[in-house]
């Protein structure tokens, strides 16, 4: 009979010695040293050095073995010669002096190096991602992630809330993204859609009474991805009644607390810093801006109205805005990394870029020559800016050119290593505009959700001024990064048809697409409103990781697909003909 597993590839150590182990795991690594061979094998715990002597039974089995087979290794713990000792490992000082070895399973030579940091692409290592996961790197993500689903369930539960399941098949609702659709096989004709998000699920529960739900869930949302975004991710889902956005700030706040303490050991300054829409936009051009460093952008519209330089003054003439940011110790770029700069900002639909560099004490540019010498010091001070910088200007319409500089921003931020890596700047960012124009749809579309609330006082802006009404909705950042947002919610299907008029939904519409919601609304909904949390980008930032599918188990490819087992995947005629659905042309 096979023997059973005593401890674990991670458990030994110096209490150990002269113990028998058995231990059952991957071969990591096999060294031949002359006729003494040492294995180290590896499991989810660590990896234990197991040496093999000539003498020993196994040592003929031994010879056979190669990385990733998976044996069974009884032997007796031994500390490791002086000056064998390896201080990197927890097992590091004992080693397991093999008696028996059984080969449990042979493995074919694996398509990437599983021990060790991997160079394969990230598609060998989707393609195969049950080797990808073997490598420690990926089991202490999803040990993170698992620590975390732990820590989350524990929080809201000493909270009282209550986790609810909603469906994964629902109906399709407009607004948002597109959905993925499921076709019914019952009734001919018609489909169902997977959950965006469960956002009408968790308000009918507080219509409901359930007063606090909670839920870590599955989204599915069919959008152009990046690597902060998937097809299918996780959200942890809350709502709750009778409360205000106060309430919401202190809850996340205590959940963020303690992530922080028990994932990173590190405290979390609260209560966070709160930033408007509207100021992140004209100091960072951006609603969810890195706040890790400086580099900020400065106005400069009024400054160069009337300044001679005619790009400038017929920008601000025509409402433009003008604006900067100071690229520190740039003042030495090249002409090329000035044009790649210029390029760029093209790239992204900018008409252009100014760059000026300072030199003893004033501008050491061509433009020189339209400004005035006190201009161009008040535009130096407006910026910063000092001997050996970079003033980095666009002249654009006003969201644009926040835009842009913002991006830039970034990019400059990057390229000259100005991002504190190890740094955690969590924000609240607040006063969101209610809508926003969609140029493609021709109409106000709603920049949260259609269930946010406006503020109090704006609902007549919603339908007399749109774009100037502002919304009880609110983001919370990482590092630049949106990790989390929400809103207090409408609950009055009065505020929410006339919503739906902002949005161009008509009465019709409305009712057919939303009908059951303003029904519900109709039977006592009380206030409420929620957040919820990207689960993927947080762990992703807590792990360290440049992209979410570094903490996904099984991921989708930028375009979509699953490498590993060939999805999106042709289905049968029979299959076809069974949910009435035909594939027209190509
Ligand atoms: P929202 O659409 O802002 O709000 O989504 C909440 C959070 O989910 C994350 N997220 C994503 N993560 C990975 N891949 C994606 N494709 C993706 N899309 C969004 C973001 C985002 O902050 N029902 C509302 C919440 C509410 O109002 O309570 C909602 O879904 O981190």
């Amino acid at each position: 009979m096979q023997k059973k597993r005593t401890h674990t590839c991670g458990d030994l150590n110096k209490s150990a010695l002269g113990r028998e182990a058995t231990l059952m795991g991957w071969v990591d690594r096999r060294r031949d040293h002359g006729s003494l061979i040492f294995i180290d094998l590896r499991d989810r715990y660590g990896v234990t050095q197991v040496r093999i002597d000539p003498d020993a039974a196994c040592y003929d089995a031994a010879k056979n073995l190669r990385g990733e087979f998976v044996v069974a290794v009884t032997g007796v713990v031994q500390a490791r010669p002086d000056g064998m000792v390896n201080n990197k490992l927890d097992t590091g000082e004992i080693e397991l002096a093999a008696a028996e070895m059984e080969i449990l399973n042979a493995a074919r030579t694996t398509p990437f190096m599983i021990s060790g940091e991997t160079v394969a692409s990230e598609d060998l290592r989707l393609k195969y991602r049950y080797l990808d996961l073997r490598r420690p790197e990926m089991q202490r993500n999803l040990l993170i992630r698992s620590q975390c689903y732990q820590l989350v369930r524990t929080y809201f539960e000493e909270q009282k809330f209550v986790e609810v399941e909603t469906p994964y098949l629902m109906r399709s609702t407009p607004e948002g993204a597109r959905d993925y659709l499921v076709p019914s096989r019952v009734w001919r004709g018609r489909f169902y859609a997977l959950p965006q998000s469960p956002q009408q699920y968790k308000q009918l529960l507080m219509v409901a009474g359930l007063d606090r739900y909670f839920q870590i869930v599955r989204c599915f949302r069919d959008e152009d991805l990046r690597a902060d975004r998937q097809p299918e991710f996780t959200q942890i889902d809350v709502e709750m009644s009778f409360i205000d956005e106060e309430d919401i700030f202190s809850l996340v706040e205590g959940l963020m607390g303690r992530v922080f303490q028990q994932i990173l050991g590190k405290k979390l300054e609260l209560p966070l810093q709160r930033i408007t829409f509207d100021q992140a936009m004209a100091k960072y051009g951006s609603d969810k801006p890195d706040l890790r460093f400086g580099l900020e952008i400065s106005d400069l519209t009024a400054l160069v109205a009337d300044s001679e330089f005619k790009v400038f003054r017929e920008t601000a003439a025509q409402g433009g805005k003008v604006a900067g940011i100071c690229a520190p110790k740039c003042g030495g770029y090249s002409r090329k990394q000035i044009d790649d700069l210029t390029e760029w900002i093209k790239n992204r639909g900018g008409a252009g870029l100014v760059a000026i560099k300072v030199k003893d004490g004033d501008w050491d540019s061509s433009l020189s020559k339209f400004f005035p010498e006190a201009l161009r010091h008040r535009i130096m001070e407006t910026l910063d800016a000092a001997d050996g910088d970079l003033m980095l200007l666009v002249a654009d319409k006003p969201e644009t050119a926040l835009t842009l500089l913002g991006d830039l921003r970034l990019k400059v931020a990057a390229q000259e290593n100005l991002i504190p890596q190890d740094q955690f700047r969590m924000a609240w960012v607040v006063d969101f505009p209610l809508f926003e124009y969609s140029a493609e749809e021709e109409r106000y579309v709603a920049r949260h959700h259609p269930f946010t609330s406006p503020q109090p006082g704006q609902e007549d802006l919603m339908l007399s001024d749109p774009a100037q009404a502002k919304a009880r909705a609110y983001d919370l950042i990482l590092n630049g990064m949106e990790i989390a947002g929400g809103s207090i919610r409408i609950y009055n299907g009065e505020l929410q048809s006339k919503m739906f008029r902002a949005l161009g939904i008509g009465q019709e519409e409305a009712e057919e697409k939303f009908g059951h919601l303003l029904e519900a609304f109709s039977y006592g909904a009380p206030p409420h409103g929620g957040i919820a949390f990207g689960f993927d980008r947080l762990v992703m930032l807590l792990a360290g990781c440049q992209s979410i599918r570094e903490v996904i188990a099984f991921p989708k490819t930028a375009s979509a697909m699953s490498l590993m087992d060939g999805c999106p995947s042709y289905v049968s005629e029979a299959q076809l003909r069974e949910l009435n659905l035909t594939i027209s042309g190509e």
